[in-house]
């Protein structure tokens, strides 16, 4: 048996992640898979009703006993301080050690994206965002707090460790995929210390993949560059907060961050996905939220679990929904939720034989 843990969460993520559940459980049906989906009620609720964001033993046991994870979005406007959204998303994604948040930059068609004159072809990289550390670390504090003298300090936390593992990550998905190009981006002409150890790890690991293109762009020029020319990027690996803003600039590049998926990984522990979208607050309870992101999501978390074909057949059917125009408004069409997942989950049923 394959278990699967849900935490739909907050927001729009009550909305998607059951379509997207739907469209898990009709693949279970058509194609005997044997999941187990059992959902989870962690969220603002949840914490607003008893204090309970994301215990321990819970993540031990979604440790031990569950094969993945498949996340909504964390987020409320009752929770200002974002509290919650801290203790179960960072929560989930460090005390799994969930190093690599890969997040695939991939145009399904062309009248998506904002830019001029480009096509599918040229917009179709791997974003590999450091997930563990940086300045997500959660390493400083506040002085003097609501006086003019306060002191506040967020560090900026690089291990030797961490580094190479998600650069070393970067490499081996560029080598398995016949992926030519890796580009590392950091900003180590200003943070001579951390971006420092990223240039020396960059080199000496790439040394290793001789194969491989290698490129560094600071982390300026390459926001430019994935402007000007998407066209030239394979694989990006790049810190915490930095992967954290261009996936959300790759989204754009997409259509947007209804139909934009990541995965968070580490071999030896259990996988987390998660659309990249967050809770949505101006949309939410509208029943209009893409869930397109959620079954792309799905579709990274089959082929993650050894169910490729499952995984194609999941991201076949979004290329026909895309195909067919029925898409929520963030996409440019009408269809609610409910409309558009309702024709993925079919096309899923035709595609299965099922
Ligand atoms: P957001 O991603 O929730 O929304 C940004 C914009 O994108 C909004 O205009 C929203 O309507 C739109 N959008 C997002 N998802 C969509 C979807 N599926 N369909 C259609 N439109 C969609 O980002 P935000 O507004 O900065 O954050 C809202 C809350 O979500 C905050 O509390 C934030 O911390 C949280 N958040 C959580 C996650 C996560 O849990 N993975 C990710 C990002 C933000
Ligand atoms: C994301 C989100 C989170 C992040 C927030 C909600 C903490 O923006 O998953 O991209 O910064 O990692
Ligand atoms: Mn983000």
């Amino acid at each position: 048996m394959v278990k699967i843990a849900v935490i739909p969460g907050d927001g729009v993520g009550k909305e998607v992640i059951p379509e997207a559940v739907r469209a898990l459980e009709a693949l279970n049906r058509a194609r005997s898979l044997d999941l187990s989906l059992e959902t989870f009620d962690y969220g603002a609720d949840r914490y607003l009703r008893d204090g309970v964001t994301m215990p321990d033993e819970q993540v031990e046991a979604f440790r031990e006993d569950y094969d993945a994870i498949l996340l909504g979005a964390i987020g409320d406007p009752r929770v200002p301080d974002n509290r919650h959204g801290r203790e179960i998303l960072l929560g989930l994604r460090f005390k799994l050690d969930l190093y690599v948040n890969l997040r695939p930059v991939q145009l399904l068609d062309e009248r998506f994206c904002p830019l001029k004159g480009k096509t599918v072809r040229d917009i179709d990289f791997t974003v590999f965002r450091e997930n563990t550390e940086g300045l997500y670390a959660d390493v400083g504090g506040i002085f003097k707090k609501g006086t003019p003298d306060e002191i506040a300090v967020n560090e900026d936390v690089n291990t030797r460790k961490g580094v190479e593992r998600v650069i070393r990550a970067a490499f081996e998905f560029a080598k398995k995929r016949g992926k030519r190009r890796v580009c590392m981006s950091d900003k180590a002409n200003a943070l001579r210390f951390a971006h420092d150890l990223w240039q020396r790890v960059f080199r000496e690991v790439g040394a290793e993949y001789p194969g491989i293109e290698k490129r560094h762009l600071y982390v300026d020029a390459l926001a430019m560059q994935l402007l000007l020319r998407p066209e030239a990027f394979d694989v990006i690996v790049t810190c915490n907060l930095f992967g954290d803003i261009l996936t959300d600039l790759g989204a754009a590049l997409c259509g947007g961050l209804g139909l934009a998926a990541s995965a968070n990984l580490n071999p030896a522990s259990t996988p987390m996905f998660e659309p990249v979208h967050g809770s949505a607050p101006d949309i939410a309870g509208k029943g209009i939220a893409n869930p397109l992101a959620s079954f792309l999501t799905s579709a990274l978390l089959l082929d993650e679990l050894g169910l490729p074909a499952e995984a194609q057949i999941l991201e076949r059917a979004v290329r026909d929904a895309v195909a067919a125009g029925k898409l929520t408004p963030d996409a440019g069409g009408t269809a609610k939720t409910r409309e558009v997942a309702d024709f993925v989950i079919a096309r899923v049923e035709a595609l299965s034989g099922g």
